[in-house]
């Protein structure tokens, strides 16, 4: 029976193409686990909104591209439900009434909240919605009483923000909702090109969906140990970001790679020559899939369709439940 397996969900936003670091830090994840537990994966449209509410010219089409993406890297919808957040209202209605019994300086007090800010300056950000942003994900999370969350650690103040939302909605009216836990990825995040975090906003991502020519020039320009200044200096693989990614996507070559690189055996070009193979071998298989998905918009959308329609089986009982609780019912 489904309801004796671990309730797991989790969400991506659809800005733009995922990237690698999507695929590392989150999907991967998801992959594994919805071979095993009870799995609730969707597109966060609403929260995409937060941020990017003035400008929704590409939002049907990101969206779009997300829902091929996910399901090339492997989300299997006869394994997993895969929905879009705003297909089932369900989780707009629990943020409202979790809206009520959150205090602001909880809010404000979110690390991600200021620093996007700082970040977006371009963007005003000033909005009620979006300093209501993990109240919604908080409501994400809670709908489905989900007991794992696998999540970047970027995230991991939002989680433990949904579990004191939680605590207080039980101690106001009844117990319903479990406090959700954070299921990390075993790897650490991935350095964009540049060497920070991987980000859409630094505009850093080798994207899940660049063909190979786009791949081999990302990774040609990628920052390398900034003390490797001649060919013949001995490099530190430890500080390279083209490093870390030999011991994801290649974890064979890693030992070989560190010594030639301290050894001064081996040129930062012809390093990220060979990554850049590594990476196009690793993205054919997705990229053929995409190709199919592509061809088939209505299979694309039936999925979708038939991913609400399960999660808002779940997602309605849980919201009857409380406003039970709470009165309104
Ligand atoms: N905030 C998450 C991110 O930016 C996306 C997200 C929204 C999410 N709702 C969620 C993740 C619920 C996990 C659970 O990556
Ligand atoms: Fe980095 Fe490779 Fe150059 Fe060493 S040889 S510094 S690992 S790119």
């Amino acid at each position: 029976m489904t309801n004796d397996k671990l309730r797991i969900l989790s969400g991506i936003q659809p800005t733009g193409r995922l990237h690698l670091g999507n695929l590392i830090g989150a999907v991967e994840n998801w992959v594994e686990l919805q071979k095993e537990h009870d799995c609730y994966f969707f597109i966060a449209d609403y929260h995409a909104l937060t941020t990017s509410y003035a400008d929704t010219k590409n939002l049907k089409d990101d969206i779009r591209q997300v829902a091929i993406d996910l399901l090339a890297a492997g989300v299997a919808p006869e394994k997993a439900v895969l929905f879009k957040q705003s297909d089932v209202p369900e989780h707009a209605e629990l943020h409202l009434l979790l809206s009520m019994l959150t205090p602001l300086s909880w809010l404000e007090r979110v690390p991600s909240y200021k620093s996007k800010i700082e970040e977006l300056k371009e963007k005003d950000l000033g909005t009620y919605g979006f300093l209501g942003y993990p109240v919604l994900q908080a409501a994400d999370i809670l709908i489905y009483k989900a007991r794992e969350v696998p999540v970047g650690e970027d995230q991991l103040p939002h989680l433990e923000l949904t579990r004191e939302i939680a605590r207080r909605f039980n101690n106001l009216y009844q117990d319903i909702f479990p406090e959700p836990k954070a299921a990390l990825t075993r790897f650490p995040l991935l350095p964009g090109t540049d060497g920070r975090k991987m980000s859409k906003s630094y505009q850093n991502t080798i994207a899940i969906s660049d063909p190979p020519e786009v791949v081999g020039k990302k990774v040609g320009v990628m920052v390398t140990d900034p003390a490797r200044v001649r060919r013949q200096d001995p490099g530190h693989p430890d500080v390279c970001p083209v490093y870390q990614y030999y011991k994801i996507f290649a974890a064979k070559r890693q030992e070989t790679v560190a010594k030639e690189c301290r050894a001064a055996a081996r040129g930062c070009v012809e390093c990220k020559k060979e990554l850049a193979q590594i990476l196009n071998e690793y993205l054919a298989p997705i990229h053929a899939a995409r190709i199919e998905l592509e061809k088939e918009p209505k299979l694309l959308e039936n999925i979708l369709k038939n991913g609400a329609q399960r999660a808002r089986l779940v997602a309605a009982a849980t919201l009857a439940e409380a406003k039970q609780a709470i009165g309104l019912a």
